[in-house]
């Protein structure tokens, strides 16, 4: 009778399990047909309506430039309250009755009066596809770094957001891109999706088996590509005119890899296709012969989210077109992601040595960009040959052995053992450490028959930029300029493409060294996170455990790529990795085994002592 009880009730709660779970699917279906109907409605219409609030004009400079609020940024990502069009009439009505020169506090009222604060268009959403126990989770031997992995996993349900319907009503409101999904976000002051950040956190949700929000957000990507024709540097109409590391391509890819959907990728290849050749197309450069590709802007007038700060250090530039071409090389910068660096310095000497008012970006050849379409180009020209499309297959082919021409010819180098940043202006290769001088080890866009020569000459590389002396992963580059991404400022995707890149390679002095600091990584952000219960956003080189600073605003933690990175390490390595052992789960193992040797030799001796001891005194 109790037995029978037992039963009924379990049978029960498998009953209402399954249907919560079926409601959940129901539920994100239905969201996702709403909104994919409100965007195919709104396709024609859809022109960045806001971007005469939110990207250039008086208004936008006026309030700026008056510094009302701490973050820049804050500005831009509020909510209007009345259309576009009655909010510039009645800031026109203010300007011409205040002489136009208003106050602060005349500019914060209207603030008040026309705007809502910034952030209420994104609601808080936990991903319906969330589990509390991934099984990566079984991969991690230590508790305490297991324990870790699950308060990295319970975080992207800190980071889900989702648009509300008035933003798919009324978009011309909004700084906001529409997108038909919920997306996870970087965190800190990032509250909307950001393109390159996506592909480690969609790596992260994957492993995580988040496999719905995973492909949502590459499904928002592609409908942006439809929509816009490339994909903004982040989900936010003012950054329409750059984008970031091309990386869609990849994430569909990853996904593809997670999930055996060959027709994902397949039904792809038309929005792949686009966005591969707006980026070949749009940043071309002829050096020696061949066709590469710069980061570069194609909007005018300062970021509109850093729109002070831009004006500032404009303020080196004495004619309209000198402080025009230095927002384009801000703007080109942030486009590479690396805003800002020194890395995108030229002096008037051809070094890296100065300030933002040296920023050559759009005069800099980047390994990392041409590497990348060149891995755009190998998956395209894959994903054709599943699909059984020859021609196309082999076109993609060659495109990409046409960027690999480029690339050696014009990227690698020789003398420094390493593929380097080319300098248009000084006609020389930029010799200066930065990760992405690996990035072609990370998408193999190298000659695979000189892999044993290519190993050699990078590791060499690395042991004369004493790449393995810091305690805190590997540094950006290694100037100090103040900026965020030098030294000794560590970037969880920069980590991620040299240590995948060196594992690539595939010989064992690459592996070797791309192990230890993949293990040294997730030790460090370990430490870091058991001190303050925070990932951060950047790490420091030089301290084991800590977190990077400087450049244009504060420490922000969250943090959706350093999470990725770190649960894929933790999902790759989590049999070896031990907290406490600071050697790693290799010297605990040896250890043990020397110490159950020790003792067996010991066991074996004295059983056979006693055996002779009998025999002789029988
Ligand atoms: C790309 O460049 C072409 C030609 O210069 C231009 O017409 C087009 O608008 C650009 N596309 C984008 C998306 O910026
Ligand atoms: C280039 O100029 C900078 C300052 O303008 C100076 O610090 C640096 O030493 C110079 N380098 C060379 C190689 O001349
Ligand atoms: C940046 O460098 C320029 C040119 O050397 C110099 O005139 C300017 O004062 C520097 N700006 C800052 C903020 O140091
Ligand atoms: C790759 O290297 C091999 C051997 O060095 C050489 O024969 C071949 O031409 C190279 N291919 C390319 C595309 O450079």
């Amino acid at each position: 009778m109790t037995r029978l009880g037992l039963v009924a009730i379990q049978l029960l709660l498998l009953i209402w399990s399954c249907l919560g779970a079926l409601s959940q699917a129901k539920s994100l279906i239905d969201y996702r047909v709403d909104n994919e109907n409100a965007i195919a409605k709104d396709v024609e219409t859809y022109n960045f309506e806001s971007c005469q609030i939110y990207c250039y004009g008086e208004l936008l400079k006026t309030i700026q430039m008056a510094k009302l609020f701490e973050d820049s940024k804050t500005f831009v990502d509020m909510k209007l309250k009345q259309a576009p069009a009655k909010t510039l009439e009645d800031f026109e009505l203010l300007m011409e009755s205040k002489n136009r020169t208003p106050s602060r506090e005349d500019l914060q009222k209207f603030v008040d009066d026309y705007f809502s604060p910034k952030g209420t268009e994104l609601e808080l959403w936990t991903p319906t596809d969330w589990t509390a126990n991934p099984s990566f989770l079984d991969r991690i031997t230590d508790p305490d770094l297991k324990q870790w992995g699950q308060e990295l996993n319970n975080i992207w349900k800190d980071l889900g957001r989702k648009m509300n319907d008035d933003v798919l009503k009324n978009p011309e409101y909004y700084s906001i891109i529409p997108v038909p999904n919920p997306v996870i976000i970087p965190g800190g002051r990032f509250i909307e999706f950001y393109y390159w950040d996506s592909y480690w956190i969609i790596r992260g949700l994957l492993h995580s088996e988040m496999q719905d929000t995973a492909r949502g957000m590459i499904e928002n990507f592609m409908s942006i590509v439809q929509r816009i024709g490339f994909i903004p540097n982040g989900g936010r109409v003012y950054y329409w005119g750059r984008s970031q590391p091309p990386l869609l391509t990849g994430m569909v890819k990853s996904y593809v890899d997670f999930t055996n959907d060959d027709l994902f990728a397949i039904n792809a290849l038309e929005v792949l296709e686009h966005e591969f050749e707006y980026f070949v197309n749009n940043h071309s450069v002829q050096v020696k012969g061949h066709n590469l590709a710069v980061y570069r802007d194609s909007s005018t007038g300062p970021r509109p989210e850093s729109y002070r700060e831009d004006v500032e250090t404009a303020e080196n530039f004495d004619t309209p077109e000198a402080k025009e071409d230095h927002y384009s090389e801000l703007k080109s910068a942030a486009e590479s992601g690396m805003d800002f660096s020194s890395r995108w310095f030229i002096n008037e000497n051809g070094t890296n040595v100065g300030n933002l008012s040296h920023l050559r970006t759009r005069s800099i050849v980047p390994v990392d960009l041409n590497s990348f379409l060149y891995w755009n180009a190998k998956l395209i020209a894959e994903f054709h040959a599943k699909a059984g499309n020859v021609d196309k297959m082999t076109e993609y082919e060659k495109k990409a052995q046409t960027l690999l021409q480029g690339i050696q010819d014009v990227l690698w180098n020789e003398e420094a053992g390493c593929w380097l940043d080319y300098d248009m202006i000084n006609e020389k290769p930029r010799d200066y450490f930065v990760p992405t001088n690996l990035a072609p080890l990370f998408v193999k866009a190298y000659n695979i028959s000189d892999t044993e020569k290519i190993s050699a000459s990078v590791l060499s590389y690395i042991e004369k930029n004493k790449l393995d002396t810091f305690p805190g992963g590997v540094p950006n580059t290694l100037y100090h300029t103040g900026e965020q991404w030098d030294f000794p400022n560590v970037w969880a995707p920069m980590q991620y493409i040299v240590v995948e890149g060196l594992a690539n390679l595939n010989t064992p002095a690459a592996k070797e060294l791309s192990k230890k600091w993949a293990l040294r990584w997730v030790k460090s952000n370990f430490k870091a996170y058991t001190d303050n219960f925070h990932m951060y956003e950047k790490y420091n080189a030089e301290e084991f455990g800590g977190h990077g600073g400087g450049g244009e605003y504060g420490v922000q933690t969250g943090f959706g790529w350093s999470n990725g990175v770190i649960i894929e390490w933790l999902s790759k390595h989590g049999r070896e990795l031990s907290e406490g052992s600071g050697g790693g789960g290799a010297g605990t193992t040896k250890r043990l085994i020397s110490v159950v040797g020790v003792a067996a030799v010991t066991i074996v001796a004295l059983i056979a002592g006693r055996v002779l001891w009998k025999s002789w005194f029988k």
